[in-house]
């Protein structure tokens, strides 16, 4: 069955005012809880895996995962390469079979992050890769100060700057751009503000679908807000985790003898499933299949 492209899905996507929520996963259990979701819900799925994600399953296993799931439930699920950090493993990814590459510069000048991003979307057009995100760091003033590992500043100044978007779109060929907003990856402290202004002004200097990082813990009216701007990807991983590892702990208190992974796991799938099924709710993806 060959499916529609993930760039469909980001046109429909942009056009109708939704978004496809990326939910990363880094074992089958976490995988089975959000297709689980994605069936109940009629809702077109993209997965990704990070670095560390995939690190740890494997890309190939994670391909065969999503390629088994996607023949058994015949909806659209499209595997993303999430965060990845050098052109090798961005390479491995595409030969592994991803649907899709993230090639995260923001550890690079801006110019090497340019360069780099260039030969991904270069081996990506060779192969049926139909999106390639890329990502530059946050400038504050100048670009080539990048955040090195903190999470972004929230200042104004270390958010995305429209120009310069449009400036790396222009010079690599992405097909979308993880936009600093305000979001940062994992949980808050205090709730984000997130720069719609900005986001307005990317969208209209840079062509391009817009994905926002960061997803865990931001307000959904707030996220909401950036997709009626015209985001079309909200990246989520730290609640799927979270979820899935807290109701594990909780399950092995209630069966402290239990040493079977089938009895002690599916709580755990649950509980991701439902996460997985709030997100693809409120970010409108649900039924659109
Ligand atoms: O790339 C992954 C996401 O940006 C994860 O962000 O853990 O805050 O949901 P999150
Ligand atoms: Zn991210």
């Amino acid at each position: 069955m060959v499916q529609r492209t993930l760039k469909y899905y980001y046109q429909k996507a942009r056009k109708e005012g939704w978004a496809l929520p990326q939910f990363n996963f880094s074992c089958a259990e976490q995988l089975q809880g959000i297709v689980q979701a994605a069936v109940r819900l009629k809702a077109p799925l993209l997965v990704g895996t990070s670095e560390g994600d995939s690190g740890f399953l494997g890309k190939a296993q994670a391909v065969a995962l999503v390629g088994a799931h996607r023949k058994e439930t015949k909806i659209p699920i499209y595997l993303n390469f999430d965060h990845g950090k050098s052109l090798e493993s961005v390479k491995e990814a595409i030969e592994a079979g991803y649907d899709a590459v993230h090639f995260d510069g923001s550890s690079y000048s801006f110019k090497e992050s340019v360069g780099i991003t260039k030969r991904v979307v270069a081996l990506a057009r060779k192969r049926r890769i139909s999106v390639v995100e890329g990502e530059f760091a946050e400038i504050p003033g100048k670009h080539s100060t990048f955040h090195k590992g903190k999470a972004p500043k929230l200042g104004k100044d270390s958010f995305t700057d429209p120009k310069e978007a449009n400036e790396f779109v222009e010079k690599t060929g992405v097909d979308s751009l993880a936009v600093l907003i305000g979001t940062v990856h994992g949980m808050y402290a205090e709730n984000p503000r997130l720069d719609i202004e900005r986001l307005r002004e990317i969208k209209k200097h840079a062509t391009c679908f817009m994905v926002l990082h960061g997803g865990s813990g931001t307000p959904p009216r707030d996220l909401l807000r950036a997709v009626k701007t015209g985001v079309v990807k909200v990246n989520i991983s730290t609640e799927l985790r979270g979820a899935f590892i807290n109701t594990l702990r909780a399950t092995l208190k209630e069966m402290p003898n239990e040493i079977t992974p089938y009895k002690i796991l599916p709580k755990s799938v649950e509980a991701v499933q439902k996460v997985a099924e709030h997100h693809l709710q409120f970010l409108g993806s649900a039924n659109k299949i």
